[in-house]
């Protein structure tokens, strides 16, 4: 490990240990396919929280690749008691939201239902998974990275490519302080601070859903009830779990 690696462990235990909430004890990997996969060959429990210096095989959302993260981004799994609802992945949402703008020193995006983005560039993403007893709350971010391969060239960004002049240890603590506080907050507080961030209200999109195609205008976004889209055959709901959109 970097020298920079070998001090995450105690590092990150020392903001868990400071910040009260549901993440107690800090594994680090030097490498691992997904942190997914590492809390489930862990049998992680509740509050367990694991990291990799570099993540080779990260998934997302609906089937999706994480791109490697090489030595410029961070993943990051937290085990948590299992919920149904959504409110994991929207507090997960704000937690990278929030560390991001604690850096950033603005206001950054939430992109329906959880991407974190910059000026339509998406710097953080974030995947709930169900495991037996525990969820698996993994977030990462774009940290280090300077350029990208062709096909992510136009839709992601990094904190240094926003200007921010930070570690990999420092987006880590300002996840993990970040997070601490979002997971405590109800569901109430959670579409307040999504509703701040909200990106999507007002533009035109098609969404594919199973069976058909919708087009129409954002006119809500309800991070737990889905999004209401409105077009000339009236106005219909769309559940996170069911929806992909080009926007345009
Ligand atoms: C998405 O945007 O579709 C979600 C991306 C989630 C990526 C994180 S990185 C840490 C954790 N490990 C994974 O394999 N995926 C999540």
């Amino acid at each position: 490990m970097s020298d920079e690696v070998s001090r995450w462990r105690d590092e990150l235990q020392c903001v868990v240990d400071a910040n009260p909430g549901p993440l107690r004890r800090i594994t680090v990997f030097r490498a691992t396919d997904s942190t997914q996969n590492a809390a489930r060959r862990m049998n992680a429990r509740s509050g367990e929280v694991i990291t990799a210096a570099r993540q080779t095989a990260g998934r997302g959302r609906m089937g999706r690749q994480w791109a490697d993260t090489y030595d410029d981004g961070i993943a990051v799994t937290m085990v948590l008691p299992r919920e149904d609802g959504g409110r994991l992945a929207i507090a997960g949402a704000v937690a990278a939201a929030h560390a991001a703008e604690a850096t950033l020193n603005r206001r950054v995006g939430i992109k329906w239902p959880n991407d974190v983005i910059v000026d339509g560039r998406k710097l953080a993403g974030v995947l709930v998974e169900q495991v037996a007893n525990v969820a698996l709350l993994g977030i990462g971010m774009n940290v280090l990275q300077t350029s990208w391969p062709a096909e992510l060239a136009d839709r992601a960004v990094s904190m240094r490519q926003l200007g921010a002049d930070c570690t990999r240890l420092n987006a880590l603590r300002a996840l993990l302080k970040a997070a601490s506080t979002a997971l405590a907050l109800d569901e109430r507080q959670l579409v307040h601070e999504y509703a701040l961030r909200d990106v999507l209200v007002g533009a035109n999109a098609t969404f594919n859903v199973p069976g058909e195609r919708i087009t129409g205008t954002v006119l809500q976004v309800d991070p737990f009830r889905g999004l209401l889209v409105g077009n000339d055959e009236g106005e219909h709901w769309l559940a996170a779990a069911t929806a992909s959109m080009h926007i345009g």
